[in-house]
């Protein structure tokens, strides 16, 4: 079964792109077959990758027209195992063009069935906000991965997030899980970042990540160079990191796999 991850937090500039990026790419470096969508109209993870004159069709027209397939617009990376669903401005069209569709929520669900016995891993990068692109997101998802900023009031915003989430599981997607919360932007010289992450850890608990992803300015430089870190600075901390996270995340989805077996089998 491919683990499709939606990476969301709708406070912005948090590291969800960084993180679905970078995530992606380690995951794809420990073998894994990786699709990262693109549902942000900011389009940054696709700029990543490409140049906006590159991309002919995107992620909108997947999500506006049942005739555009995934397949049609899903484009490779320099990297042999991972791929890209390019994102575009015009997705900030589509609450508009979806307007009044009963199907609006199912949208990516219904293009992703089809290329997902392509893919291990599909990780879903999410716009600031709540609102259709990050439903459809939640509603074609398995899990549900929180970047959250080592900062002041970082937590502050997370009950929508959080609240959005159960009512998806309530109706759509019951099977929906949160894989987990890792903090991003940590600098371990400010007080800031400490007495956050302790904040963090008494609020989510054990479904925080080990790792923690610290500021450095070797993520932040990459995409310029349209690289991810793991091949812009394979020795920064950011790749370390990321590498290290991919682990955390690999292990979880198969511990999730192995429980639901075991659920199965009683
Ligand atoms: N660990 C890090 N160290 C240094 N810079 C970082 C790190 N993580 C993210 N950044 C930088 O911080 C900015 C915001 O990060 P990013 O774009 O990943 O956040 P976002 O949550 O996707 O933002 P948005 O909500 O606008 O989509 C970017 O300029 C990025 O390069
Ligand atoms: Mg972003």
């Amino acid at each position: 079964m491919t683990a499709i991850i939606t990476v969301a937090n709708q406070k912005g500039g948090v590291g969800k792109t960084t993180t679905a990026i970078n995530l992606s790419a380690a995951l794809a470096h420990r073998g894994k077959r990786t699709l990262l969508i693109d549902l942000d109209p900011q389009a940054n993870s696709t700029i990543a990758f490409y140049d906006t004159g590159e991309i002919a069709t995107s992620m909108f027209d997947v999500l506006s027209d049942s005739r555009t397939t995934l397949t049609a617009v899903i484009k490779p990376t320099k990297d042999p195992l991972l791929f890209l669903g390019p994102g575009r401005l015009s997705l900030a069209k589509l609450e508009q063009v979806l307007a009044g569709q009963f199907d609006a929520p199912f949208k990516l669900k219904d293009a992703m069935t089809p290329v997902l016995k392509d893919y291990d891993y599909v990780i879903l990068d999410t716009p600031p906000s709540l609102g259709i692109l990050t439903v459809n997101a939640l509603v074609a998802s398995t899990h549900l991965l929180v970047p959250i900023q080592a900062a002041y009031f970082a937590i502050e915003g997370t009950d929508d997030l959080l609240e959005t989430y159960e009512r998806i599981r309530a109706r759509p997607n019951p099977g929906l899980k949160v894989l987990g919360v890792v903090i991003t932007l940590f600098d371990r010289r400010t007080n800031i970042s400490k007495d956050t992450h302790g904040q963090i850890r008494s609020v989510f608990g054990e479904v925080l990540f080990k790792t923690k992803i610290t500021k450095n300015v070797r993520l932040e430089e990459s995409p310029a160079y349209k690289e991810t870190i793991l091949t812009f600075a394979p020795k920064s901390p950011g790749a370390v990191e990321y590498k290290k996270l991919a682990g955390e995340v690999i292990q979880r989805v198969e511990e999730n796999r192995v429980t639901h077996h075991a659920e199965d089998a009683a």
